[in-house]
């Protein structure tokens, strides 16, 4: 497969993504790529010509430090890769549209979400059960934990709000908008929280998916823009 990322996370989701990337040195473009780089290195390292995109992106010629909004490639671009990205963009349409016009003709869209919506109470208490004792380490589902708590709502009222004042997409609207521009490859359900759960493997989650304790809301998809 070539390449290795460093961060645990990283490193699961390049098996995916590397799957589905033309060979290199395709050019490769990460939309927000997060404060430490996302697949770049890894993507570098395995001779892609890769470029990640993030306002929040480190600094250096492998980065671009705007919004993707802003983002104007001088060539075709022959794959986007984008991780737990694309719930936090404004307007996914336009986004999407620009995507697309970047794409050469064949280009691969090779996204990995999730869908909020699926996240049930019974996976969130799963979850929540499985939270390192460590508190002052920062942990997205700690935090949900404690604003359910704090808010006195049911699970259902509760995330809504959440997702609602944290602006995210929906896993379904985000397929619907990736269906109308590309011809899908693959799309999996897959396990989406292991990685931020104390000594809790992909596979443990994979177990509770199967006997119905946990939702598998994870999203991998792969696309193609029509040549
Ligand atoms: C949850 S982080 C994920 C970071 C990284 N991809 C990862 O998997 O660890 C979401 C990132 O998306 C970036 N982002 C949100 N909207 C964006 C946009 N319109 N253009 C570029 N990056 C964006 C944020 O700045 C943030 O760094």
């Amino acid at each position: 497969m070539g390449g290795r990322c460093e961060d645990p996370r990283h490193h699961a989701i390049w098996q995916f993504v590397r799957s589905q990337l033309p060979p290199p040195p395709a050019r490769v473009v990460e939309l927000g790529c997060g404060n430490d780089g996302g697949l770049v290195p890894c993507l570098r390292r395995s001779g892609y010509r890769a470029v990640g995109v993030d306002p929040e992106a480190p600094p250096g010629h492998a980065y671009c430090q705007s919004s993707f909004e802003e983002f104007r490639p001088v060539k075709p671009i022959d794959a986007f890769v984008t991780s737990a990205a694309l719930h936090h963009v404004g307007d996914l349409g336009y986004l999407l549209d620009q995507v697309a016009a970047m794409l050469a003709p064949g280009g691969v869209v090779v996204v990995v979400e999730w869908a909020w919506e699926l996240f049930d109470e019974l996976t969130a208490s799963w979850c929540f059960a499985r939270l390192a004792p460590d508190r002052s380490r920062p942990n997205w589902l700690r935090g949900l934990e404690e604003g359910w708590t704090a808010s006195g709502l049911g699970w259902r009222g509760y995330e809504e709000q959440w997702a609602l004042q944290a602006r995210c997409h929906r896993g379904e609207e985000m397929l619907d908008h990736l269906n109308r521009r590309f011809e899908r490859r693959v799309l999996e359900r897959s396990p989406y929280f292991h990685y931020d759960l104390e000594a809790t493997t992909e596979a443990a989650e994979r177990a509770a998916v199967e006997v119905g304790l946990v939702k598998a809301t994870g999203i991998r998809y792969a696309g193609t823009k029509p040549g």
